[in-house]
């Protein structure tokens, strides 16, 4: 497996691939490598001939009073796991070659971004639409893969490859979850044992209105509601930011739910903000 920590040497390694014909796909990570990121990459290798993997915590996307300085790193276990995962190239920028001196051009869908997580991460999409298009136009890819768990993203980053027509396919990866239900994520490592113990409460809050959903409650006010009461009582240490259930794909509230509707949530626990989402008519 290759690793590039400069323009030059990835984009020297692109062009021939591209001149042997080969297609490329490729995952964006921040890097701290679970099972999700695994799946991404082995979801990657199987749409192209090669796959790049991009790990950078990306500063723009961390608010001033967010985690960044504190988000969890080892970058040689992730090298093992791309390695172990088929990667074919590793690209590991440092900030100051992402974003020099002088680095002043941003994009953002706002309609989309400025709610959900925007509103209380309000400049958090346009750092990660921003870097996903300098990654996509460092690394030139046919395929792009990012992961369900982070919905708003998903939706947001199609959005701007649509607007824009960008020329890459973004495809989804679905949700990665513990054996307990707990999505994995990079940010898990925050909690206690003690909210690591309760967190599986949230997916089990959100499985409630997929079972109300099956028995017919339609009423997307009934189904927040059966959620919220289950947090409540089972998930004290979990503070709700915000729990909407909308319109998948478009992220549009809607009053009657239907086959394309999701539950989607953020809630603070402990030193972690833990995100999930489900589609209300999954099946169990
Ligand atoms: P990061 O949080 O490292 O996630 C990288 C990719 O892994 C994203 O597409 C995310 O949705 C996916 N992922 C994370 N946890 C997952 C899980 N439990 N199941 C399935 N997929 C999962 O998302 C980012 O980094 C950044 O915002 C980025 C897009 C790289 C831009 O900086």
């Amino acid at each position: 497996m290759l690793v590039f920590e400069t323009v030059p040497a990835l984009k020297a390694q692109i062009s021939s691939w591209r001149q042997a014909g080969r297609s490329i796909a490729l995952v964006p990570t921040m890097g701290f490598f679970h099972q999700g990121h695994a799946t991404l990459m082995r979801k990657a290798a199987g749409l192209a001939d090669k796959v790049v993997v991009s790990i950078f915590v990306n500063p723009t996307q961390f608010g001033p009073q967010e985690d960044l300085g504190a988000y969890p790193r080892d970058p040689e276990r992730d090298r093992a796991i791309a390695r172990a995962n088929r990667v074919d190239a590793v690209f590991m920028p440092g900030a100051e070659l992402m974003y020099p001196p002088g680095f002043d051009t941003w994009v953002e869908s706002p309609s989309l971004s400025r709610r959900l997580c925007g509103l209380v991460r309000p400049a958090h999409f346009r750092g990660v639409c921003t870097v996903v298009l300098k990654l996509f136009n460092l690394v030139q890819p046919d395929v792009a893969v990012f992961g369900e768990k982070d919905w708003q993203q998903l939706a947001v980053i199609r959005r701007m490859a649509g607007d824009l027509d960008v020329n890459v396919r973004i495809e989804g990866a679905p949700l990665v979850r513990e054996a307990d239900g707990l999505a994995l994520s990079s940010r898990n490592s925050y909690l206690t044992p003690e909210e690591r113990a309760q967190a599986p409460e949230l997916y089990m809050g959100l499985k409630k209105a997929c079972r109300l959903y099956r028995e017919g409650e339609r009423e997307t006010a009934a189904l927040g509601k059966a959620v919220r009461d289950y947090w409540a009582v089972n998930f004290p240490l979990g503070k709700v930011d915000y729990l909407h259930i909308l319109d998948g794909p478009s992220l549009e509230e809607v009053r009657i739910a239907d086959s394309r509707s999701r539950a989607v949530t953020a809630v603070y626990l402990g030193k972690a903000r833990l995100i999930d989402n489900v589609l209300l008519s999954e099946n169990d």
